[in-house]
């Protein structure tokens, strides 16, 4: 087969699977390969149980795969024959040594790129897909330079915006797509390469061009700005639940200011997910390297204050039911870090699990599609917290049900039977704001909301 590039993406994640998986649907002239390390996964990926779970990702996976999009270990063959590279590797918080809990590891992405230019026997553009700190490019450049064989290898910047649960659509429909090139003859020829592969479905005035650093820059910055405004309106909610406000009324109101815009605006138990914590924490990181530490400070007060409303919300679980959860049955609605995936990196979920374990409770996770993940992240104490994906299970004598993950389901279910099956007072805390409250109190729940008035009789 003449294929028109070879697209190889290494890294079959969150990011990289879907991602690919929308470029070798969009365009049948490239062939496009995916290669892990984790055998596992790219066992899932051949399968029909994909490893990730996310909407519209089966049919579009099941349109290409053996057709021009192929899942495989074999990196050596891959990197040999791929025009473009794309790096989508796991760059987690550090851990340990310099820039701990701030900086990104970057260990995996140093032996991926160690790992191209052992392989590689002829020029290659490769790509930075995971979310890196600003120049990491030029790190990936120098260890790439340090090659006798005379070859060149031009690195781009193309960071990934998708949200986990709309991946397809925000890949298939993004709102721009950005791609940091260096000024050189070579850096804007490579660039020309990567923008023909999104012109074949992007709209030209949505694919942006910026120099690398802008574009690693840009990335961090937008998904700060992100995390800013839930922890802004999870702020604000505390301030709702103090005054009588209503925190949803209020979110309204300021959303249709054309200038602040309606979106992301939903107070919540706190934000999780891959990204917001770490990408701040490595913007924190750069401004600390550069000597800037108010500027340091103000970004890192949005991790802050997402903590605080994490534990303010187990706070007043506990003081609503009259300060003792030792030995009491708590359903946890959700544990994916948002609705529509299964997910459950940095979710909020976990922190009220372990909050409500501290305080000698018994949590009963049920998830539609987290509860293999949730089992991981519990692992340590398995013996202490229940799963079970039926809600009508996980609610039976139990004094109280925690909303931690907006899924659709959670609003359909028969509340009246539920409450039925708890022991009561039955209590209700809705960490989501997605239940119709005034009914639950009809039925007889005592009700608890973020950022606004509940429903009690006692
Ligand atoms: C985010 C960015 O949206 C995406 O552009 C980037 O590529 C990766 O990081 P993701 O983490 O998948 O995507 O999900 P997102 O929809 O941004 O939600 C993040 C967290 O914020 C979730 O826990 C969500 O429940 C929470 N959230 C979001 C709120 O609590 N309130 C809101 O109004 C919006
Ligand atoms: P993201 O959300 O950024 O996609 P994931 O953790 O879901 O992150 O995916 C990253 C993937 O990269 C994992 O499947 C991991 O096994 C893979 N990976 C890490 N290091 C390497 C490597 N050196 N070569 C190939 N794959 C790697």
């Amino acid at each position: 087969m003449n294929w028109e590039k070879k697209i190889l993406c290494i890294g079959a994640g969150y990011v990289g699977g879907p991602t690919m998986s929308v470029i070798a649907d969009r365009c049948p002239q490239y062939k496009v390969t995916v290669v892990d390390i984790n055998a596992d996964r790219i066992a899932a990926w051949n399968s029909a149980q994909l490893p990730i779970y996310e909407p519209g990702l089966e049919q579009v996976v099941e349109r290409a795969r053996g057709r021009n999009l192929f899942f495989s270990t074999d990196i050596d063959a891959g990197i040999a024959e791929a025009n473009i590279i794309f790096v989508s590797v796991n760059t987690p918080t550090k851990t340990f040594g310099h820039g701990a809990g701030y900086a990104s590891d970057l260990q995996y992405l140093e032996k991926t790129a160690r790992h191209i230019l052992a392989v590689s026997e002829e020029p290659k553009i490769v790509v930075e897909k995971s979310t890196l700190p600003v120049r990491t490019a030029e790190a990936m450049q120098r260890i790439l330079d340090s090659n006798d064989k005379g070859i060149h290898f031009e690195i781009l910047s193309n960071p990934e915006f998708l949200a986990e649960g709309t991946a397809i659509n925000d890949l298939e429909n993004p709102d721009r797509v950005l791609i940091g090139a260096s000024e050189t003859p070579e850096g804007q020829a490579a660039l020309q390469e990567v923008i023909d592969i999104y012109a074949n479905w992007v709209p030209r005035d949505r694919i942006l061009t910026t120099n690398v650093w802008s574009s690693e820059l840009s990335k961090l910055t937008a998904n700060a700005f992100l995390a800013q405004r839930v922890s802004s309106i999870n702020a604000v909610s505390a301030i709702c639940e103090a005054t009588g406000a209503n925190v949803d009324e209020v979110a309204f109101a300021i959303g249709q200011d054309s200038r602040i815009g309606p979106k992301f605006l939903k107070a919540s138990v706190g934000f999780g997910g891959s990204c917001f914590k770490k990408d701040i924490l490595n913007l924190v990181y750069l401004c600390r390297h550069f000597n800037l530490p108010e500027a340091a400070e103000y970004w890192e007060w949005v991790v802050r204050m997402n903590e605080w409303q994490k534990h303010r919300f187990t706070k007043r679980i506990l003081t609503t039911m009259f300060n003792s959860i030792a030995g009491k049955r708590i359903a946890v609605f959700g544990f994916a870090f948002k609705a529509d995936t299964g997910d459950t990196r940095e979710t909020p979920a976990l922190t009220v699990v372990r909050d409500l374990l501290d305080e000698h409770a018994l949590p009963v996770i049920t998830d539609p599609q987290a509860i293999p993940e949730a089992k991981n992240d519990l692992a340590d104490v398995l013996d202490l917290v229940e799963f079970t994906e039926d809600p009508y299970e996980s609610v039976k004598g139990a004094h109280a049900i925690v909303i931690c993950t907006e899924w659709q389901h959670f609003k359909e279910l028969d509340y009246q039977k539920i409450y039925d099956s708890m022991e009561k007072p039955a209590f209700i805390f809705d960490g989501r704001n997605i239940l119709d409250h005034q009914k639950l109190y009809e039925i007889g729940f005592e009700v608890t909301p973020v950022g606004k008035a509940g429903y009690s009789r006692l």
